[in-house]
């Protein structure tokens, strides 16, 4: 099988990456990633010289390099996890979204579908990963179902809404096999210190405030990032196409709780006396049209496919924060901005 993976240096990306290439000998993994301010190939040391990993850079909104790509190489599968991914930036510039989100996605597809249509019995799967923040906002009961209807509400939520649209349209209209998961929030290492939880961390470690949008009143569905991980593994091997799977660690926590408990693990860790860390929660303004609460359903995929996550929340912000302590260096490279320089070092100069 080759499989072609992308966002392979982002956050989740580079943990799929991780769990395929260790554990598929017999796969090669093609990873594909722009290299955005989120793609870090840093993530990826430990098993770049492996004989079935290949890193190319490229970027999904370029139609005539994938249609080149997919035509040279033949990919049996992909698993496409490319995206731009901060609700933030979203709201600051949603055309970047469009492009990536919408645009690449469709890209991918088109691709996807010529290799397919030349052989049907080689192209096995167009698997794309998506979010739950598709489903849009819950009040203070229930759950986001795979029947959910979808009510995405920030240019981020639309755009990963419209690109499960048109998976669901390649698989309909043309009989791609493709498959859609939507997961919730994930935490856990290589988190790009922009989103809620690694920045918490960071601005801790240095003294900094920590910013809580609005009243911290806002609820997230919490699961870490190996779990995520492998939840694709099963549902890639497991699941039929055209089937959709939510991904979720029936684990809600308003984001003052999960800050107050960082605080408090943090105070322990840095030798710091209790509430130390409290006192650098900030309220700041609240995000513009920010969701009130997710919670995911995942029982079809636990009872369909067998899988459940392995971690309880407080053990895994605790060995996030134990790893977020113990690599110094790529905190410090991502927030310089030194790790964009891994590229040319790595693989230009060879
Ligand atoms: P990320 O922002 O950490 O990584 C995205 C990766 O995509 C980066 O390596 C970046 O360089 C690459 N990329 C961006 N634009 C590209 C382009 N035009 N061409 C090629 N590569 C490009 O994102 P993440 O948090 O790892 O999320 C990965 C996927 O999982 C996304 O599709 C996201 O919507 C989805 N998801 C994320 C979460 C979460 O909590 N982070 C939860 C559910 C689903
Ligand atoms: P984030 O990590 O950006 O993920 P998402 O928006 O995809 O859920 O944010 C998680 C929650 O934390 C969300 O409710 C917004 C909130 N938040 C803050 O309160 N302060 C911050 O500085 C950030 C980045 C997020």
């Amino acid at each position: 099988m080759k499989i072609l993976i992308t966002g392979g240096a982002g956050f989740i990306g580079s943990h799929v990456v991780r769990l395929f290439v260790n554990t598929y000998p017999n796969y090669t993994i093609y990873n594909l990633d722009k290299l955005t301010y989120a793609g870090n190939l840093a993530n990826l040391k430990d098993i770049e010289s492996k004989p079935n990993y290949k890193f190319i850079k490229g970027d999904i909104v370029d139609a005539e390099f994938i249609n080149k790509l997919f035509s040279e190489h033949k990919f049996n599968a992909v698993i496409h996890l490319a995206a731009e991914s901060h609700v933030d930036r979203s709201i600051t510039n949603p055309l970047e979204f469009v492009y990536t989100n919408v645009i690449g996605t469709v890209n991918l597809l088109n691709a996807a579908k010529t290799i397919y249509k030349e052989d049907i019995s080689a192209f096995k799967l167009f698997y794309h990963v998506s979010t739950d923040e598709v489903y849009g906002s819950l009040g203070e009961t229930g759950m986001f179902l795979e029947t959910t209807a979808y009510d995405p509400h920030s240019p981020y939520s639309a755009s990963k809404a419209s690109s499960d649209h048109f998976v669901r349209a390649y698989h309909d209209t043309y009989g791609l096999p493709a498959l859609i998961s939507n997961c919730s929030n994930n935490y856990g290492p290589n988190h790009f210190p922009e989103k809620l939880i690694p920045l918490c961390i960071s601005n801790i470690k240095n003294n900094k405030p920590l910013p809580i949008y609005g009243k911290g009143e806002n609820i997230r569905d919490w699961l870490y990032v190996i779990d995520h991980a492998r939840a694709i593994d099963t549902i890639f091997h497991k699941a039929k196409a055209g089937s959709t799977y939510n991904i979720g660690g029936h684990n809600e926590w308003t984001n003052i709780d999960v800050i107050k408990l960082l605080c408090k693990i943090m105070d322990r860790k840095l030798n710091r006396a209790e509430g130390t860390n409290e006192k650098l929660i900030t309220y700041v303004k609240d995000r513009a049209g920010h969701d009130l609460r997710y919670a995911i359903d995942s029982t079809k995929l636990q009872n369909d496919l067998g899988w459940k996550p392995s971690l309880q929340f407080e053990e895994g912000l605790e060995k996030t924060v134990d790893w977020y302590l113990t690599n110094e260096e790529w905190l410090n490279h991502v927030t310089s901005g030194d790790y964009q320089k891994y590229y040319e070092q790595q693989y230009v100069k060879r």
